[in-house]
C-alpha cells in the first residue's frame, strides 16, 4: 500500500465513521475542509487504492451569468427602469439617460417597450402598468431560481450574459470493506517536513520527525545563471589545450599591410585572393610605411628568388602594393612577425583571431571570422611532428579521428589540408604546412618552421552540432542558455 496523504487519511478517517454515500459537502464539513480540490484530490486517491467508491453523475443546469449576478442584487435592468418611471410619472428619455447609464437606457427601454410601455409626446406610457409589473416580477423571480424548464427561460436564454447553462458533475463518495479495514493508527497525520532549516537541526525535534521524500522524477525548473559565450567558452579551452601543450600565446592588429599579409608570404602580387572582391583594403590608413629594406628584400624574392635558389615569380613587384593597408586576411600574417622579430629563437607560438574575408554571408560562410594558428619552429621541426600536433589537439577536443592530404599554399612546401571525423564524414578544418625558403630565408630564419592555420567557427559548429554558422552570432538567448558547457 502506498503512504496515504494526510488529506487522504483524514477523509477516510471520517468515512469510516459513517457507511454509505457521502456528499461534498457532507465531506467538507466532515473533514473541516473549506476547499473542494482538497477533497476532490484526496477522494481520488482513496480510489486508486480502492478505500473508496466514487459515483458521478452530471447534469445540466443553469446558473447566472455576469450580468444576471448583477441583476440578482441591483434588479433586472427593466425592473429599475420600471420603478424609476412609476415614481417619477412625467420621465422623459432624456432623464433615462442621465438617471442610467449610456448603454443601459436605450436597451432598457426596448425591454419595456416589448412588455407593453410606450413613449407618447416624450413621456411614457401604457395601458396596463399593473400587467407590466407583474411581468417584472416573473423575471425578477426567476432571476432568483434559475432553472431549464421554466417558461422564461428562452427569453433569459436570448438576452446577454443573463444565464449560462453549464454541465455540473455531482460527485459522492463512499467507502468500501478495504477502507473499513484500514486500522485507525494508520490514519494518523503526521507534519512531514519539506524543508530542512538551521533551527530544525539546532533542535532536537528532527530526531523524530518525518521527512517528506524527494521525487528526482519531478519536473523542475534549470537554475540559470550567467555564463560565457559558446565561442568564448570555446576559446577558452583551445587556449589551455595549447599551454598545455607547451605553446605561449601571440596577440597582435588586425590592421596589417598587403606586404606582411601577403608578400612576406610569397603569395605573388597578382594572386587572385588578393583582389578587391575577397580582401577589405583600407580607405584610412590606404598606406603603411614599411621598411625599405623589408621591401627590398621581398621584391628580390618576388622578381628572382633573392638569394634563395628560387626563381621567384618573375614580373614587376610593386612596393606600393606591398604598402597597402588591410584587415588581416589570416593570422599567419601575426606568426610571420612574431618569427621575423625572433628569427633564431626556437619557439611553440600560437593565436586564436580574428580575420576579415569579404564573404557573403551564408550557412558556412561570414566576413569575420576566427583563426586557430600556430607554428613550431626548433632544429629538425618536421612534418611528422606537424602532423602529431595536430592530432593531439584534434584528440583533446575530442576529435581523435584525424587525416591530412596533400594541398597547396603558396607559403608552405609541403603543404596539407587538415580533416577531422565528424558523425561519419571527413570535414575540413584548416590548412598547414612547413614554410618555404622564400619565406624564411630573408628573415634570417635558420630552423623548419611547422605552421598551420584552421577556422574557429567551423570547428565550433562541429563541437556545438550546428549547421548553420550564423546562429553562433545571432544572440539568441534561449539557444545560448541550452548550449552546453564546453
Ligand atoms: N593561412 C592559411 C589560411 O588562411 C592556413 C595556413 C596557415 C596554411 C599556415 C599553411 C600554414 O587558410
Amino acid at each position: 500500500m502506498a503512504e496515504l496523504t494526510n488529506p487522504e487519511k483524514r477523509m477516510l478517517r471520517a468515512l469510516q465513521e459513517r457507511k454509505g454515500e457521502w456528499s461534498l459537502e457532507e465531506v467538507l464539513l466532515g473533514c473541516d475542509w473549506e476547499d473542494q480540490a482538497i477533497a476532490v484530490g484526496a477522494g481520488h486517491g482513496l480510489s486508486n487504492q480502492g478505500f473508496v467508491k466514487i459515483s458521478e453523475s452530471s447534469n445540466t443546469e443553469v446558473i447566472l451569468g455576469s450580468e444576471g449576478e448583477r441583476a440578482a442584487t441591483d434588479g433586472l435592468l427593466e425592473a429599475r427602469l420600471w420603478d424609476f418611471i412609476q415614481s417619477n410619472p412625467s420621465t422623459t428619455m432624456k432623464d433615462l439617460s442621465s438617471q442610467f447609464e449610456r448603454h443601459e437606457a436605450g436597451p432598457g427601454v426596448g425591454l419595456l417597450k416589448g412588455l407593453g410601455v410606450s413613449l407618447q409626446g416624450g413621456t411614457f406610457s401604457c395601458e396596463d402598468s399593473s400587467a407590466v409589473s407583474k411581468s417584472i416580477a416573473e423575471r425578477t423571480s426567476y432571476i432568483e431560481s434559475p432553472s431549464l424548464e421554466h417558461p422564461l427561460f428562452d427569453h433569459f436564454k436570448g438576452r446577454k450574459n443573463l444565464i449560462e447553462v453549464v454541465e455540473m458533475v455531482s460527485r459522492t463518495w463512499k467507502i468500501t470493506p478495504n477502507g473499513q479495514a484500514v486500522p485507525a493508527d494508520e490514519l494518523k497525520e503526521v507534519v512531514k517536513i519539506a524543508e530542512i532549516t538551521p533551527e530544525l537541526l539546532q533542535s532536537d525535534e528532527w530526531k523524530n520527525a518525518q521527512f517528506r521524500p524527494y521525487d528526482v522524477s519531478l519536473e523542475a525548473s534549470m537554475p540559470r545563471s550567467g555564463r560565457s559565450h559558446p565561442m568564448q567558452a570555446l576559446i577558452e579551452r583551445i587556449r589551455s589545450i595549447f599551454l598545455e601543450m607547451g605553446f605561449s600565446e601571440l596577440v597582435d592588429d588586425y590592421v596589417q599591410t598587403a606586404g606582411w599579409n601577403m608578400d612576406s608570404l610569397f603569395i605573388p602580387q597578382d594572386h587572385p585572393a588578393r583582389e578587391m572582391q575577397d580582401t577589405f583594403y583600407l580607405d584610412e590608413p590606404k598606406q603603411i610605411k614599411l621598411d625599405p629594406k623589408l621591401i627590398a628584400d621581398w621584391k628580390a624574392i618576388h622578381e628572382h628568388g633573392g638569394e634563395t635558389e628560387s626563381t621567384g615569380w618573375g614580373g614587376e613587384f610593386s612596393e606600393e602594393i606591398s604598402q597597402k593597408g588591410l584587415l588581416r586576411t589570416h593570422t599567419t600574417v601575426n606568426t610571420i612577425q612574431y618569427l621575423a622579430k625572433n628569427p633564431t629563437k626556437p619557439c611553440r607560438v600560437f593565436a586564436i583571431d580574428r580575420v576579415f574575408r569579404k564573404e557573403s554571408i551564408d550557412r558556412t560562410h561570414l566576413p569575420e571570422f576566427h583563426q586557430i594558428e600556430g607554428i613550431i619552429m626548433e632544429p629538425g621541426a618536421n612534418l611528422g611532428m606537424l602532423v602529431s600536433t595536430l592530432k593531439t589537439f584534434y584528440e583533446k577536443m575530442g576529435y581523435p579521428e584525424v587525416r591530412v592530404r596533400p594541398a597547396y599554399f603558396p607559403y608552405t612546401e609541403p603543404s596539407l589540408e587538415v580533416e577531422v571525423k565528424w558523425r561519419g564524414k571527413w570535414l575540413e578544418l584548416g590548412g598547414a604546412g612547413i614554410f618555404r625558403p622564400e619565406v624564411t630565408e630573408p628573415l634570417g630564419i635558420k630552423d623548419p618552421v611547422c605552421a598551420w592555420g584552421m577556422g574557429l567557427e567551423r570547428l565550433a559548429m562541429l563541437v556545438l552540432g550546428l549547421d548553420d554558422i550564423r546562429q553562433l552570432y545571432i544572440s539568441d538567448l534561449e539557444w545560448l542558455r541550452n548550449q552546453p558547457i564546453l
